[in-house]
């Protein structure tokens, strides 16, 4: 009794203080700031559970892959380093697309079979950018046979990029959903009946409380940082299934998977309160980003995958995703949205025109 009395005066003071501190925002602000808060918690206590629950499911027995292309985003630092090291093992040639090429001879150094890693320039807060690590990778590599959508970014303050969109949906989803559309003609060359081509969307369990504010998609009304990142998770859950089931309609040897990693001890969560004030407890509990790299790997090589496409990935098996990521009304209208965003008619998504 004494307890629950306890964590009645705990809950009610911070509520208090909360209310206290954002008390010139409207009442709805701040409950939906409530709400993404403590959502957000729950997510990750879940993802935590999750992880340690099915920590034996984590293996993989890299192919031989040889004579075939990987690009991933990201592949400098965190998780997306392990997924370059793990695709150069299975000999692929890999290409990377970071914000600082000049780390192209370290990385080429520190990773075994390092000779057939390219890195070129990407930002992918610039559509530009995007473009322009595109345009290099397809003069290098007409056929493409994995796409790992892996870069990403967590929280901050509110920002447009140049392009004026939302900083963490312009990294996460939207980025990346123009280099597919960019480099899809490649993949559909790349694939075969027998071994489709696969692009794989880093996506999180963080995506669970999220909604797509499809009337403000930039946040422009109300920012919430935790919301956005919410969003821009989601909507790379939702484009994964959405791009699959339209080429899977159209035909294309080419699947789409979104991977939640795990929760992984990276630099993702520098700046946040749970690194200042626990940063023991991320080297104990959280995965490594090796580990994390883990469940990627298998999206991009797992034969049984191959009837499975539009899956969430979680620990390697189908993981919990919200029902709104599931409606294909919601992930039509997304992608309708994001299409006006880059600037491309719908129909005309993934074609070499
Ligand atoms: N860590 C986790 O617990 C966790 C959980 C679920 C999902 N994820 C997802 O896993 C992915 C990898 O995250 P991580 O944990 O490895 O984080 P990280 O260590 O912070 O690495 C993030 C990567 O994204 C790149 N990046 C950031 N902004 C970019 C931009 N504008 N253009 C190009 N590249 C950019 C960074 O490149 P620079 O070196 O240039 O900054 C870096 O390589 C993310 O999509 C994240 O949302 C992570």
């Amino acid at each position: 009794m004494s307890v629950a009395i306890a964590s009645a005066a705990i809950l009610t003071t911070a509520a208090a203080v909360y209310w206290f501190l954002n008390r010139h925002k409207p009442v709805k602000h701040i409950l939906s700031e409530l709400r993404y808060t403590i959502d957000m918690q729950g997510a990750g206590v879940g993802g935590l559970i999750d992880d340690w629950v099915n920590i034996r499911r984590n293996k993989i027995v890299l192919p031989d892959a040889s004579r075939k292309i990987a690009v991933v985003t990201g592949g400098a630092r965190g998780i997306g380093a392990e997924v370059v090291r793990g695709l150069l093992k299975a000999n692929m040639n890999v290409v990377i697309g970071i914000r600082k090429p000049e780390l192209a001879q370290t990385l080429s150094e520190t990773m075994e079979n390092g000779q057939n890693l390219t890195v070129f320039q990407l930002d992918l807060q610039s559509l530009k950018s995007v473009k322009q690590f595109a345009e290099n990778v397809l003069k290098k590599y007409p056929a493409i046979h994995i796409l790992v959508n892996n870069a990403g970014i967590m929280f901050g303050d509110y920002k447009l990029t140049e392009d004026g969109i939302e900083t963490q949906l312009s990294t996460n989803h939207l980025g990346h959903f123009y280099l597919t559309h960019l480099l899809l003609p490649a993949l559909k060359k790349g694939g075969t009946f027998e071994e489709s081509a696969r692009v794989v969307n880093v996506t999180s369990c963080a995506h669970y409380p999220g909604k797509i504010y499809f009337d403000d998609i930039n946040m422009k009304e109300h920012y919430d940082t935790t919301a956005a990142y919410a969003q821009s998770k989601l909507a790379q859950l939702m484009s994964a299934r959405y791009i699959n089931r339209l080429l899977d309609q159209e035909g294309y040897p080419v699947k789409c998977y979104a991977v939640h990693p795990g929760i992984v001890d990276t630099d993702l969560f520098n700046g946040t309160l749970f690194r200042r004030l626990f940063p023991w407890a991320m080297k104990l509990f959280f995965k490594t980003p090796a580990k994390g790299a883990i469940s990627i790997h298998h999206a991009c090589f797992d034969k049984d995958l191959e009837k499975k496409s539009g899956l969430y990935i979680s620990n390697c098996i189908e993981g919990i995703s919200n029902r709104f990521s599931k409606n294909v009304e919601h992930q039509q209208r997304l992608f309708e949205i994001s299409c006006e965003l880059i600037g491309i008619d719908a129909n005309d998504f993934g074609k070499d025109l």
